[in-house]
Order: structure tokens, then sequence, then C-alpha cells
């Protein structure tokens, strides 16, 4: 099979993580080689992005409006050091998070066309998903998770970034991405068949 690029996105608590772990053993049972990874990356600046995001760090934080260009720094490594490297030797490669995030989260404060144009030569994904949660039950699943809460995870700001997402995918399938909602409220499973149906559909629309 060729190498894939299949990003998993979504509001916090939506499942992302979970998802592309199920996907990552779905391909491995194919004997298939995956490269998961996520974003902010575990590069140096994917780290420092981590750090200045949690409320509690004021020693590192970062304005909101630095963030999108520490974000698109953390991509070019992100897709210099692993993905294009992965990608490369035949693997699929599957990321939770990526330019999609920026967009959204990122839109909020600079503006999307600004953030877009900062991403723009970004390569694609193959398929994108967006999983698709209300805005309150996303914030019940944050608070549920009893971690520290970081600077987006406040009810008003993750309704923000639940319409922001809207415009995100308006704005993706404009440019010919091959993207698609899945409604993150489904169960655990069914949100992994829906999944597995759309990358079977698009590996046979376009085999190689
Ligand atoms: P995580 O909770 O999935 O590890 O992601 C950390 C936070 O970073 C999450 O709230 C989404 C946010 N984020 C952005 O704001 N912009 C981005 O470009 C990315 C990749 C993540």
């Amino acid at each position: 099979m060729r190498p894939l690029f299949i990003v998993v996105e979504g509001l916090d608590g939506s499942g992302g993580t979970t998802q592309s772990r199920l996907l990552q053993e779905w391909f491995n049972a194919q004997g298939l080689e995956i490269h998961l990874t996520c974003e902010p990356s575990h590069g140096p600046i994917g780290l420092l992005i981590q750090k200045s995001l949690s409320v509690s760090e004021e020693s590192t934080h970062i304005s909101d409006r630095v963030l999108p260009y520490l974000f698109a720094a953390d991509r070019q490594a992100h897709l210099d050091n692993e993905i294009n490297p992965a990608l490369l030797s035949g693997k699929i490669v599957i990321s939770d998070r990526y330019y999609h995030s920026s967009l959204a989260y990122q839109g909020l404060s600079i503006g999307l066309s600004r953030v877009a144009t900062l991403n723009e030569q970004f390569q694609k994904p193959d398929i994108t998903f967006i999983l698709w949660l209300e805005p309150e039950i996303s914030f019940q699943r944050i608070q549920r998770r009893g971690e520290p809460l970081d600077r987006f995870e406040t009810l008003d700001r993750l309704r923000n970034i639940a319409e922001a997402y809207d415009d995100v995918y308006a704005y993706c399938k404009s440019r010919g991405e091959t993207i698609h909602k899945v409604d993150a409220q489904l169960s655990i499973e069914e949100i992994h068949l829906v999944m597995r149906d759309h990358i079977e559909k698009l590996l046979e629309s376009c085999p190689t």
C-alpha cells in the first residue's frame, strides 16, 4: 500500500488520541508499519508550547498572538524530522492534530486568513477527520479527566473553537482537501468503523 498521511482533529476531549491508536492497531493487524505522532510535537519547540499552554506556568507563558508562529515552527520541524522521513520510508503516518488545529484555535486570536497564510505551504494530509463534539460535552469530558486545564479549556473558548472548526472544514474543502466530520458522540467502536470506511474508500479511489 502507498504511504498515507492521516490527520485526526477535534475539540479537546473528542477522542482523537484514542482513535489514532485504534487506527494504528488496525493497520498493524494488516502488517503495515505506522508512525503515530502528534502536535504539539515532542521536539524542542513542541515541548516549549506544551509548557506554555499550561495556565499555571507563568514563567513560560507565550501570548496568543505569538503562539501561531511557534505552532508553525513546530510543524516545520515535525515535517522535516518525523513525518516526511516516515512517509519516505513507506510508513503510514497518523498525526493527532496538525495545521487544522492552528486554523481553529489560533484563528481566533489572529484571524483565520493569517493562520492560513502561515500554514499554506505545509503538505496537505491525504485524509483528515474532524471528530465533532458539542462544546458542552467537550468541557464535561475535560473536567472528568481531573488534569490541570490548559488555556483553551474554558467553556466559552471551546464554543468559539467548535464554531471555528466549521470554518476550517469549509476552508479545507475549498482547497481540495479530503476532510470528513465524524460524530464524536458515537461509541468509540462506531467512530473507528466510520473512519476505517472513509480510509478504505480513499484507497479504493486512488490505490497508488
Ligand atoms: P493536546 O491536548 O491534544 O495535546 O493539544 C494541546 C492543545 O494545543 C490543544 O488544546 C489544542 C492546542 N493546539 C493549538 O492551539 N494549535 C495547534 O496548532 C495545535 C497542534 C494544538
